[in-house]
């Protein structure tokens, strides 16, 4: 299963898990992007591919990934969804801030329970969690 999986390192993701002959639950917003990746794995690789349009910064968007998914055994979980604004942290509203914690945090939790899964991997992190990042800080005190 690959949460945002049909851009970017999404992509990557979903393509070479398709060529090691592992079938896909692909999942994010637009669903003419992703049914067009989707059409192309389905091309390249004998597997199956599920595609399921789907906000994962939506309360129990899980649950809903669940259902739509129910058939299949889920091994191994890409928690890729994502991407984030550019302006500084105090200038996105806190609805953002709700928004991401839901999407990386809440909903990639739920999806454990949901799921069970043996293997995970995550690429929502960034260095700037570990860095000094001006994105962080208050353009007006620059403190972080
Ligand atoms: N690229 C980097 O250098 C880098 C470095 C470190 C960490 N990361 C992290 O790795 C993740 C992927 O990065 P990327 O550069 O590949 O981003 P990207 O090109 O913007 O792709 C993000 C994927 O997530 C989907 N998505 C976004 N919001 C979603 C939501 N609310 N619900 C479901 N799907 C959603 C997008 O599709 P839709 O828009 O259709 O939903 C898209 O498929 C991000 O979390 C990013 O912060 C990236």
């Amino acid at each position: 299963m690959v949460a945002g999986g049909s851009d970017g390192i999404g992509v990557g993701f979903a393509r070479s898990l398709a060529a090691r002959g592992l079938s896909l639950v692909l999942v994010f917003r637009r669903a003419t992007v992703l049914d067009a990746f989707a059409h192309e794995v389905r091309g390249a690789y004998p597997v199956e591919v599920r595609t399921v349009v789907l906000d994962l910064s939506e309360a129990r968007a899980m649950a809903r990934l669940a259902a739509e998914a129910a058939d299949f055994e889920v091994g191994l979980f890409v928690a890729n969804a994502g991407g984030d604004d550019p302006a500084m942290f105090l200038e996105r509203n806190l609805e953002t801030h709700l928004a991401l914690v839901q999407r990386n945090c809440s909903s990639v939790l739920d999806g454990r329970y949901q799921y069970r899964y043996t293997y995970y991997i995550e690429s929502l992190r960034s260095l700037s969690g570990s860095s000094r990042s001006a994105h962080l800080r208050d353009r007006r005190d620059g403190r972080g």
